[in-house]
């Protein structure tokens, strides 16, 4: 018997398009919908739009349309994201559809039947802050404007009221009883707090506005936004029509996944609504930070509002939910800038776990006719790595802790990378042919593969399925119970394509997109200019030097600097035709590509070359070797001639100076 799961994320305001913080906050709760589904959930994953209040009324005034209208527009552009960013939600609730009035005036009839003194007609003056739908208490009103910032203003109302003073005792006896009810647990202390502080009355329904759900008994007034909003998680679940199944099913939430800025709304007036209409109060609301650009908060009036569509567009979908995951500390604000997005990329996708299963597969088409190897091996060490990290995989997901999931699946990658260089399959290919140690060598690392592939669906799916298919892991749904070493079929047919992560040139990226105007930001690349030395500058004093050696056989600590020696990556090598030395090889160092051709043929092969960590010179003063270009120096000690590459360790990141 499967569990129920529900999972809701807050439901985004329509007044602006949607933006980073929805699009994070919707690829979390998408990332633990699929990760229960993998542990054999059955998940109800709910999204959807606010729609009421002042703040959309008056940008909908603002652009000279109606509210709806206004909504329309902005929920098609949700539509569009989520079905581009693979959300699965299993519904999609506006608080404009009849199902959700219908739930608001039947949470208000219950508070009604359950206790009637609880919503009372009174007069109330206070701060009201627009932007939030809230009064605001006098102590924190100063210059006009809220804690946050925003304006306030004077307003008297004769108003439905709810007495949530009555609740501070029961809340605080249920958040004593429920120590895990808000997470992370220092957002859970300011809750308690503030409840400990003392609740004043809330304020639920307003004349001042039209665009709402008129007050039940009172149509001159229009239902609170809050009380309206947050009744959204049982209106989609059919509370309030003659269909209560998915009611009985799913409710209470498991999970409400939202802003640390909104905490309070579902912690405090929430559970206090639930329990005056004698229902059930949700399981957790789960809290994470803000997304920040360049240590900015990210707003729309500060032009800094970053734009994932044209990351999207260029690098995909997947791409950009591993860096949302992988970026943010959960719970922490964390900042978004496209230079961290594309050290990432090349670093950890295209470079990391792309480039080792196309690397592991082209070695099992040329040694074991495109099939995965015939015999597979139940004791050795990417085996003890694998065990030890699909634990701490399952505990830190357990945790939202997603940052620490996918560290901890990058480092089992790492160790696949150097059991590679250290077993060099290539060489022994070369010595022995197919024998059952290359079989076993390499069914280890499509068997690794194959388990990083499955750690890595929640956060990207259609990827993770095109790997598995791949490397003949089958096609069926992941689950943990795929989790297991020794799964991975042999003599399975591989399957070819183009590589999963296409290689981005960030210059290239700059380039392109600041003629179109984007949003990249000016110190990403004073940052780039300062790594890089300019290479004339450099290459003037290099001859000099040189004489100098020869001379005194000493050099000055400055003499050395001048070379920028660099970790870089070969991500391609290829004999040059007609030549017996010469290897034309791309490199990375991390944020750009360069073509180096080096003298090394007589020793290494260009399949082995593939992957391996090189020191390079690479401020030096581009040649030309048979017509083609070299930018840059590989470093190897010479053996009567015969080159032996500068070696350094597989997890040393692209692009370290070395001195
Ligand atoms: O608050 N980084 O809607 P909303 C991360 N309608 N998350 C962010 C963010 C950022 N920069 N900016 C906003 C509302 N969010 C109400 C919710 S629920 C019954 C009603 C998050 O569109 C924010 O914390 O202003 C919230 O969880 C969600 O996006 C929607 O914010
Ligand atoms: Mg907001």
């Amino acid at each position: 018997m499967s569990k129920p799961f529900y999972i809701t994320t807050a439901i985004h305001y329509v007044n602006d398009v949607p933006h980073i913080g929805h699009i994070y906050e919707n690829v979390t709760a998408d990332v633990i919908a699929r990760y229960r589904r993998m542990n054999g959930d059955d998940v109800y994953f709910l999204t959807g739009t606010d729609e009421h209040g002042q703040k959309i009324e008056r940008t909908a005034a603002k652009k000279g349309i109606s509210p709806i209208e206004l909504a329309d527009q902005v929920v098609a552009a949700h539509h569009a994201n989520n079905a581009r960013l693979q959300i699965s939600n299993d519904d999609f609730i506006r608080t404009t559809q009849s199902r959700h009035r219908d739930g608001v005036y039947e949470i208000i009839r219950r508070i009604r039947e359950k206790n009637p003194d609880d919503i009372y007609h009174g007069e109330h003056s206070g701060w009201y802050c627009q932007s939030e739908e809230t009064f605001v208490p006098e102590s924190q009103v100063t210059d006009g404007k809220c804690q946050d910032g925003h304006p306030v203003e004077m307003t008297t109302e004769r108003n439905y009221f709810f007495r949530l003073s009555k609740y501070e005792k029961p809340l605080l006896d249920f958040y004593r009883a429920n120590p895990e009810f808000v997470k992370p647990k220092g957002r859970f202390n300011e809750v308690i707090s503030f409840v400990e502080a003392g609740l004043r009355d809330l304020s639920v329904s307003r004349t001042a506005i039209k665009w709402g759900i008129p007050f039940p008994g009172d149509e001159e007034h229009i239902i609170y936004v809050w009380l309206d909003a947050l009744t959204n998680y049982i209106s989609a679940l059919g509370f309030g029509s003659a269909d209560l199944s998915r009611y009985d099913k799913y409710w209470p939430a498991d999970i409400h996944l939202i802003g640390k800025d909104i905490v309070r709304f579902h912690a405090v007036y929430w559970p206090a609504f639930l329990m005056a209409a004698g229902l059930p109060l949700p399981k957790s609301i789960v809290s994470h930070g803000f997304w920040l650009r360049d240590n900015v908060k990210i707003s729309k009036s500060l032009g800094n509002v970053v734009r994932p569509d044209e990351v999207i567009d260029r690098y995909g979908a997947e791409a950009f939910r591993y860096y949302l995951s992988r970026e943010m500390v959960f719970g922490q604000d964390s900042n978004y800038s496209d230079e961290s997005f594309f050290t990432r990329y090349n670093a950890e996708l295209a470079n990391g776990i792309g480039n080792t299963i196309s690397r592991a597969s082209k070695m099992c088409e040329t040694y074991f006719e495109g099939k995965t190897p015939p015999l597979s091996c139940d004791d050795n060490e990417l085996k003890r790595a694998a065990e030890e990290t699909i634990p701490v995989w399952t505990r830190e997901m357990d945790q939202f802790a997603f940052q620490r999931a996918l560290e901890a699946v990058w480092k089992f990658l790492d160790a696949v990378n150097g059991y590679i260089v250290s077993r060099e399959p290539w060489r022994m290919f070369k010595e022995n042919g197919a024998d059952d140690a290359l079989s076993r060598v390499l069914w280890n690392s499509l068997e690794s593969l194959r388990l990083a592939w499955t750690m890595v669906a929640p956060f990207m799916p259609s990827l993770s399925a095109e790997a598995l298919r791949r490397i003949g892991a089958g096609s069926e749904p992941p689950r943990v119970e795929l989790l297991k070493w020794g799964l991975l079929p042999t003599n399975e047919p591989l399957v070819t394509g183009d590589a999963l992560f296409p290689r981005i040139d960030f210059q290239t990226y700059v380039a392109e997109t600041k003629n179109e105007g984007a949003t990249v930001s000016e110190p990403i690349q004073d940052k780039k200019e300062e790594a890089q030395p300019a290479a004339p500058a450099a290459t003037a004093v290099a001859a000099p030097a040189a004489e100098a050696v020869a001379e005194t056989a000493k050099i000055t600590i400055d003499d050395f600097f001048r070379a920028d020696l660099r970790v870089a990556q070969i991500l391609e090598a290829e004999n040059v035709p007609k030549s017996k030395k010469l290897i034309r090889m791309k490199v990375t160092t991390g944020d750009s590509e360069r073509q180096i051709v080096a003298g090394i043929a007589t020793k290494y092969t260009p399949e082995e070359l593939v992957g391996r960590k090189v020191v390079i010179v690479a401020n030096l003063q581009p040649a030309k070797l048979m017509g083609i270009e070299s930018n840059g120096m590989v470093l190897a000690a010479s053996i009567d001639g015969e080159p032996s590459l500068v070696a350094v360790d597989q997890n040393v990141p692209n692009g370290t100076k070395v001195k």
